[in-house]
C-alpha cells in the first residue's frame, strides 16, 4: 500500500489525475474503472485541462464506472451517467461508446447485474480503479455488511448514505433508495486501485478503512489486502 498525503485538494487532485494519466500514456487502451462523489470532482478537471493542453488521449481508453442509481436515466442530472459526461466524458476525447455506467433503468436488474460482470470481463478486466469513500467506509455502493464475495448487485442505501447524498437532490425524499453497484469481488480483482479521500469529516472513516481490522462492517477495509492500491489523502 503507498499512503500519500496532499496539501491541499488542489493538490489531491493533480496527484491523482498525474496516476490516472500515467496509466493512460503508458497503456493508452487501458480500462479506467471510474467513481462519482465530490471528491473526484477536481481530478476530472485537472485530467480535462492536460487532455485541453495535448498531454493526454484518451481515444483508445475504454471506462466502467462503479455504480448507479436504479429508476434514474441518464438525462436526470442526478444520475452517475449524467455526472460522468459533464464533469469528464465531455471535456476529453473519450469515445462515449467505449463508456460505461450500469443501467439503472434496466427492465431486468438482475440481468443487467450479470451484462455488467460480463462487459467487464470482455474488456479485459479494469487496470486502474479510483475510489472514493463513505462516511460508513462504503466503495461504490456495498454499504457496511456488504459481502467480500460479491460481484455486480443491487443494493438498498444506508440511511447515512441517503442522508449525505441529498445535499445533491435538495431533499432526503428525491433521492433514490436502491442502486446498482459493482460488489468489492468486482473492485478487488482491478490491477490497480487508487483511493482517494478529502477533508476532516473522512479522517476517521480512513483510520478504520486503512489500519483497523478487515471487516465487511467496513467495506473499504477489504483494500488492505489488495497487492496494488495506492492512497491519496488530505484531511485539511
Ligand atoms: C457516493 C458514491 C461513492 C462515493 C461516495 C463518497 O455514495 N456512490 O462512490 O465514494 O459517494 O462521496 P464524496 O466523494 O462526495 O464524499
Amino acid at each position: 500500500m503507498r499512503i500519500i498525503e496532499a496539501k491541499d485538494y488542489a493538490d489531491l487532485s493533480r496527484k491523482a489525475a498525474n496516476v490516472i494519466s500515467a496509466q493512460v500514456i503508458l497503456e493508452p487502451h487501458s480500462v479506467l474503472g471510474l467513481a462519482t462523489g465530490s471528491t473526484p470532482i477536481g481530478t476530472y478537471k485537472q485530467l480535462i485541462d492536460w487532455y485541453n493542453k495535448g498531454d493526454i488521449d484518451f481515444s483508445k481508453a475504454r471506462s466502467v464506472n462503479l455504480d448507479e442509481y436504479i429508476g434514474l436515466d441518464g438525462t436526470n442530472d442526478q444520475s452517475y451517467r449524467y455526472f460522468m459526461d459533464n464533469n469528464f466524458f465531455n471535456g476529453i476525447n473519450i469515445k462515449k461508446e467505449n463508456t460505461y455506467v450500469p443501467n439503472g433503468m434496466a427492465e431486468d436488474l438482475e440481468a443487467e447485474c450479470a451484462r455488467y460482470d460480463e462487459l467487464i470481463s470482455s474488456l479485459g478486466g479494469i487496470d486502474l480503479q479510483l475510489l472514493g469513500i463513505g462516511h460508513d467506509g462504503h466503495i461504490g455502493f456495498n454499504e457496511p455488511g456488504a459481502a467480500f464475495e460479491k460481484t455486480t448487485h443491487i443494493v438498498e442505501l444506508e440511511e447515512t448514505t441517503i442522508k449525505a447524498n441529498a445535499r445533491f437532490f435538495g431533499s432526503e425524499e428525491a433521492v433514490p433508495k436502491k442502486a446498482i453497484t459493482m460488489g468489492i469481488k468486482s473492485i478487488m480483482r482491478a490491477k490497480r486501485l487508487l483511493l482517494i479521500a478529502n477533508g476532516p469529516d473522512k479522517r476517521d472513516i480512513m483510520e478504520k478503512a486503512l489500519h483497523g481490522p478487515v471487516t465487511p462492517m467496513v467495506p473499504a477495509s477489504i483494500l488492505q489486502f489488495h497487492p496494488n492500491l495506492t492512497v491519496v489523502y488530505c484531511f485539511e
